[in-house]
This record gives structure tokens, sequence and C-alpha cells, in this order.
């Protein structure tokens, strides 16, 4: 069991970013759960305060119940700015470590146990191909001032992008205010790289019918009139696990359990987010399934591990997985391991520092930029 836990060792290192990339050795693949657990709190105790451990809501409960903080990217980025702690380890995904090196003090060191943790949905929009876009989006608009709005889901290289342009970056809880912000600078923004979380924050602001769509794959895709006389421009990525959920799950939902209610994060597709009661950030969701009186039936559209920590978290709450056994973990989140976890924090115990995530200094300043302007909307 325990070698099932460990994602898998073969993968082609050319495809990760950054090449400081370390596996697991050999012998930290096969720890038993018990004796795992208490090598992990030793080296806690070890470290002390010298380590913070983060852990998204995605996280796998192993890594949940070893963190100092569980929460979604938005608290997550605020939790990695306050920590004063020399490591940071990073229960989540590349471009969120990235985030947290770049918030961090220069004094502070960001490990992701797995460097393996890629989000796909940030590797849809590579900074090197939205710099051509933009001049085509811009060629297409030329009076207008476009500001380019990144969602925390993308790598540093485009947030640093985004704010030489004027933009921001935003997470799924502040888009709104991400989009107000950009209108109150410019005429039109380019969001990036989810599509669904750009056109639910149209809906919201009431701007659904200012939209065009930009799809850089797709010769076809790419509208230069539509960009000059639309005001929200979307590039078309988007996160293969919320895009599973459909509406049928949610019609099914309700005539198998009548009273329940139902709450989707904002990646998921437009027609699902209308039918949902509540839409919102992982925290979101988190908080929905808290306030509710004992009893409530829930229903949840979002990755798998977070369904399984609420139903855990609230026994009283009847929690159910939107689409049954169809509801997906996320590849990327299920990198970090608890055999990496011990691994890397028993480096440290050594004085050896492993996969650590260091963002370019000539990106990390721009990048800075694009995030204190969302701290600060
Ligand atoms: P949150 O910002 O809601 O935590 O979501 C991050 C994410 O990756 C959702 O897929
Ligand atoms: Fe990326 Fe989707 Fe995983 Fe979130 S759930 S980290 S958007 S692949």
């Amino acid at each position: 069991m325990a070698k099932m836990e460990t994602a898998e060792l073969e993968t082609d290192l050319s495809l990760f970013k950054y090449d400081n990339l370390e596996q697991l050795p050999p012998r930290y693949r096969d720890l038993e759960k018990s004796e795992r657990t208490e090598r992990i709190e030793a080296a806690l105790s070890e470290l002390g305060d010298d380590v913070v451990i983060l852990g998204h809501n995605y996280q796998r409960r192993e890594i949940v119940e070893h963190a100092d903080f569980v929460g979604d990217s938005y608290q997550l980025s605020k939790e990695a700015a306050e920590a004063d702690a020399e490591y940071v380890i990073f229960g989540g995904v590349t471009f969120m470590a990235e985030s947290a090196d770049i918030i961090t003090d220069d004094d502070q060191t960001v490990i992701l146990p797995s460097m393996e943790a890629s989000c796909p949905m940030a590797g849809m929009a590579e900074a090197l191909q939205v710099d051509a876009a933009w001049a085509e989006i811009t060629d297409a608009a030329p009076d207008e001032e476009i500001i380019p709005i990144t969602y925390m889901n993308s790598y540093a290289d485009l947030k640093a992008f985004c704010a030489s342009q004027g933009g921001l970056v935003c997470t799924s809880s502040n888009a709104h205010r991400a989009f107000e912000y950009a209108f109150e600078k410019g005429d039109k923004v380019l969001f990036l790289p989810d599509k669904h979380l750009g056109e639910n924050t149209a809906y919201r602001l009431g701007m659904e019918d200012a939209i065009a769509k930009w799809d850089p794959w797709d010769p076809e895709g790419k509208d230069a009139d539509e960009v000059a006389e639309s005001d929200i421009i979307l590039w078309d990525g988007y996160c293969q696990v919320h895009e599973r959920f459909r509406v049928e799950h949610i019609d099914d939902i309700r005539t198998e359990h009548p009273d329940a209610n139902v709450v989707v994060h904002p990646e998921c597709r437009r027609e699902v987010v209308e039918a949902a009661d509540v839409v919102g950030s992982t925290a979101t969701i988190c908080e929905t399934v808290e306030n509710a009186d004992p009893g409530e039936q829930w229903a949840i559209g979002t990755e798998i591990h977070l369904t399984n920590h609420l139903q855990r978290w609230h026994p009283e709450v009847e929690v159910l997985p939107l689409c049954g056994d169809a509801c997906m973990d996320c590849n990327a989140m299920r990198q970090i391991d608890p055999n990496y976890l011990t691994w890397v924090l028993e480096e440290l115990v050594e004085g050896r520092e492993r996969n650590v995530i260091e963002v370019a200094p000539e990106e990390k300043e721009l990048a800075e930029v694009a995030l204190d302007r969302m701290l600060e909307i």
C-alpha cells in the first residue's frame, strides 16, 4: 500500500520547470504509515519553529494532518507572507510554491516536496505564448487599454508579464475585485488562463454580453473583430477536474436527495455554476459546510480530497460528492505524498535542502508587483 502512495517515479524530468527536481530515494518508497508518522513528528519536533507546513485544501489527508495551516490559495499566500519560519514546506502545486517564494523574505526557503506537482491549467498559458498573443490582441484594439489579469493558477513569468502591462493576479475568491480594479484603470480585460472562472466572473459583474473567447491553439478561435468589440477577453484554459461536473449531476443529486444543496467551485462550467446554490473558492466551500445546520445535505462540486475532508471534519452534515465515483482527484496535488514529506523534513534535519522552489530574480520582482496588487484590492 505504501508503494501505491508515491506517485509515478519514471517521469520525463524535462517536463518540469525547475531543473533541481529530485525524486524520492528508494529507501523512502515503502515506509509503513505508523513509522512514517513517527518520523515526520520526530523531524518536526527537531526543526521546531524553523519550519511551517502549508497545506492546500486539496491535499491528501496525511499531508493536511501535518499542516500548520490548511486553506485556499488566497489564504495560503497570506500565510506565506506572514510566516517567520526559515523553511516553508508547501503542500500544494508549483505555482503556489512559486508565489510563496515571491512573497516571503529572501532569507526564507520554500520547499515543494515533489516538484512533479504541476497544475495542468497553469501550463495552458505559457508566458512566451501569451506574449505573442498579446501583440495580436493589442493590435485588434489599438486605441484601448487592455489590462491582463492572471489567475493565481499560472507560473511566475506570466504573473510578471501581467505586472509589466499594468495588470495583476487574482484567486477564485477575489476575481470580481480584480476585474473592477482593471476596469478602473483600463478599457478591457484579458483574463488567463481559466475561461470558466473568467466567464463566471463576467456574469457576476453583469458583463456576460461583453465576452470574447481567445483560443491560442485554434486559428479560427481568435477573432480580432470580436476582441475589438468586447470588454472581456477569455483565454481558452480550463481545469479538467472541474470541467467534469455537468448540470445532469446536479439534476441527479436533486432527484435522489430532494433536500440537498449544491456548492461548486467557480472553475466549473457556467451552466453548472448557474444551477448550483452556492459558488465559491475552496475556502467558501469549507465555510458553507461548516455553517450548515446538523442534518443538512450538501453536494460538493470540487476536487474529491476536499469532499472527503469535509465528510470527516463535519460528520453532523451529510456531505455528498456531486458526481459520485466520477469525481476526480487532482493529479498534480496528489504528487505531494507523505513519503516525500518525510524525506524533505529528514533532509532538513541533516542540514540539506531538497526540492527548493526559487523564482528567477528577474521574474520575482515583477511577479511580486502583480501579487501585491492583488493583496491590496
Ligand atoms: P482555491 O483558490 O479555491 O483554493 O482553488 C485553487 C485551485 O487550484 C482550484 O482548482
Ligand atoms: Fe490545477 Fe485543477 Fe488541480 Fe486546481 S484542481 S491545481 S486548477 S488541475
